[in-house]
């Protein structure tokens, strides 16, 4: 039987960006996304917090759960590995309303690795997801696209989600060039493991992706809401064509704040946050899962 020839597809964006991307041509209609059943909001809690304080934290943030209704957004949290198993046992009971996730994972199975963590290690604590390539982790410890590849394999193959940290630097922005930057970094990570990611269940998420502009991580800045909807449009386009059967939910984080967040989460292209400051403290992360529940999906 003789393929279809797919139709290359070009969509211009606000800022002058022109991306071509080649359909499959089984995607009828490019453009139309379907959206993710509920919002995301995953909080790095990165090195902060004593085990007292991260107890504390977790304990207000359930019961904050426990009086929302159920299934209009999903949270986790990404406390520092040693706090793990503590938070794991106090959220047994509430498994359906807050979820572990690990701030990095080793790229290897098992061995001389001293100081890593590794997939089998975070399952055995409850964790149901990691952060791959966090810009952080990408800088201070030069982690490179074939060690992140790794990494999505390992959480891949030990059932847990890869949350993959994209973004461009504020030298790219101020170039004009975030678009493609951010879609490179994509096709670099996912390409090699389609195939691996394909053969997941479509009924829930492979991966999920996090674009973090490097220059809106704690500086408070962050870009105009058509600068986040044309990056997030023209990921969940490169989506559609990597994995046509699955919906990837697509974060958007830096600087996300109480003040901020529902403007943010009402874009139709963004589908959950990654927080950092604001997912330390009750007064700041209960008022944005509070904003991220009144939503309309
Ligand atoms: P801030 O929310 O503090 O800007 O941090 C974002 C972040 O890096 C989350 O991973």
């Amino acid at each position: 039987m003789q393929e279809k020839e797919s139709k290359p597809f070009t969509k211009k964006f606000k800022k002058n960006y022109t991306v071509s991307i080649k359909l499959p041509y089984f995607l009828e209609s490019p453009l139309k996304r379907e959206k993710t059943p509920m919002k995301y909001i995953i909080g790095n809690w990165k090195m902060n917090l004593s085990l007292k304080q991260a107890e504390a934290l977790t304990l207000g943030i359930i019961q904050f759960l426990k009086e929302t209704p159920p299934s209009s957004f999903s949270c986790m949290i990404a406390p520092p590995f040693p706090f793990l198993e503590r938070l794991h046992t106090l959220i047994t009971h509430e498994k359906d309303l807050l979820s572990l996730a690990a701030q990095d994972i080793s790229a290897h199975e098992k061995g001389a690795f001293t100081g890593e963590v590794s997939a089998s290690h975070l399952k055995e604590v409850g964790v149901k997801a990691a952060l791959i390539g966090h810009s952080e982790r990408r800088l201070y410890h030069k982690e490179t696209e074939p060690l992140l590849r790794q990494k999505i394999l390992q959480c891949l193959s030990h059932d847990l989600i890869p949350v993959l940290c994209l973004g461009e630097s504020l030298e790219i922005r101020r170039a004009s060039k975030t678009v493609p930057f951010v879609l490179n970094q994509l096709h670099e990570m996912c390409q090699a493991l389609q195939e691996m990611l394909i053969s997941k269940p479509s009924s829930s998420p492979p991966l999920m992706i996090a674009y973090e502009p490097l220059w809106a991580i704690g500086t408070g800045c962050i870009p105009s809401l058509d600068e986040i909807e044309d990056v997030h449009n023209a990921l969940s386009i490169a989506l559609k064509t990597l994995f046509p059967k699955h919906i990837i939910p697509l974060l958007y984080g830096g600087s996300v704040t109480p003040l901020n967040s529902s403007e943010i989460l009402s874009l139709p292209h963004v589908d959950g946050a990654l927080v950092g400051g604001a997912s330390l403290s009750l007064e700041t992360f209960l008022p944005l899962l509070s904003s991220a529940s009144l939503v309309n999906r």
